[in-house]
């Protein structure tokens, strides 16, 4: 069977092209099984995976507890509020003690950047970063490929507009890595405060007007104002920031024809994107979700399924 090379899933950093083309494919194999009235495989049955989330997340959390139990794996919640982390036990501490009762797969979602590093360092088994801080959010990116590769076929030269709080956004980091593997073109809008410096360097281009994107963009992939990470207001105001970055009635009509609109959620709607651009036929968020199943099942399977010793 073809394999990832590390035994860990930190960040699409990690990843070659082929490696995101193998998950992508394999994902392609899984999908049909959540179209089936009876929805599991035996595939890792007897497996053990834990969800340590130490973060709020309905999506993540849900599609990789979803998509352990549809290959027959034992899917345990570790909720931080019932368990010794709220009584200030370590992490290296949760890791060892995960270890210790034969785990053999943890998904974790942190709000430090490196959590999810720290914890694969100490675990021998692997590690799946569920969301890091603003660093990485590895599969939110690779069911985003896959959503863009269903409608469009091939990713080399989809012009991708990513729109919003990149300053503050695991999401937009892991997509402009991802697509740029891919050979997309990825060009970042939003206002200079919410731009992190130097992010040209990640090789996307960057435009502080979203009205010289809309005509040119395959995709409009708009992001979610992240009012919790942010220490300081970084704009006048949310109507301000809706009537300039928020994606409308208006600014979809100028959108080019055959382009789709993405979010990887959850959404505030009329900041960001007005109610009826996210319910409307060309917006796919509900798509992303269906994919991000079958991307997780793909990459629960690529990392323990294997055989016995994973
Ligand atoms: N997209 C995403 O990570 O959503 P959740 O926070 O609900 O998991």
């Amino acid at each position: 069977m073809a394999q990832l090379q590390s035994k860990d899933l930190l960040g699409i950093t990690d990843l070659t092209r082929e490696e995101i083309e193998l998950i992508l494919d394999t994902a392609d194999s899984f999908k049909e099984i959540s179209e089936r009235p009876i929805k599991k495989v035996p595939t890792l049955r007897g497996r053990t995976i834990v969800n340590l989330f130490c973060e709020p997340s309905t999506r993540t959390r849900t599609s990789f507890e979803i998509a352990a139990k549809r290959l027959s794996a034992d899917a345990v919640n570790i909720s931080v509020t019932a368990s010794a982390i709220a009584k200030g036990e370590s992490l290296r501490d949760t890791a060892k003690t995960l270890q210790a009762m034969a785990t053999d797969l943890v998904v974790i979602r942190h709000s430090v950047s490196g959590a999810a590093k720290l914890l694969a360092d100490v675990m021998d088994c692997p590690v799946v970063n569920a969301g890091d801080g603003a660093h990485e959010h590895p599969t939110q990116a690779l069911l985003d490929l896959y959503t863009m590769r269903e409608r469009f076929d091939s990713l080399d030269g989809l012009k991708v507009a990513i729109v919003g709080d990149i300053a503050h956004s695991r999401v937009a980091r892991s997509n402009i890595l991802a697509l740029g593997k891919m050979g997309a073109e990825v060009t970042l809008v939003g206002p200079p405060t919410l731009m992190p410096a130097e992010i040209e360097k990640l090789g996307a281009q960057v435009c502080h007007r979203l009205d010289d994107v809309l005509s040119e963009a395959d995709v409009v992939y708009v992001l979610r104002i992240q009012l919790e990470r942010q220490k300081e207001s970084l704009y006048p105001s949310i109507r301000e920031y809706a009537t300039l970055y928020g994606l409308n009635t208006r600014r979809r009509q100028a959108m080019k024809k055959g382009s789709i609109i993405l979010h990887p959620g959850p959404m505030n709607r009329g900041v960001e994107i007005s109610s009826d651009v996210a319910d409307a036929p060309d917006s796919l968020i509900t798509d992303q979700v269906t994919s991000g199943v079958a991307v997780r099942m793909a990459v629960l399977y690529l990392l323990i399924g294997g055989g016995s010793d994973g």
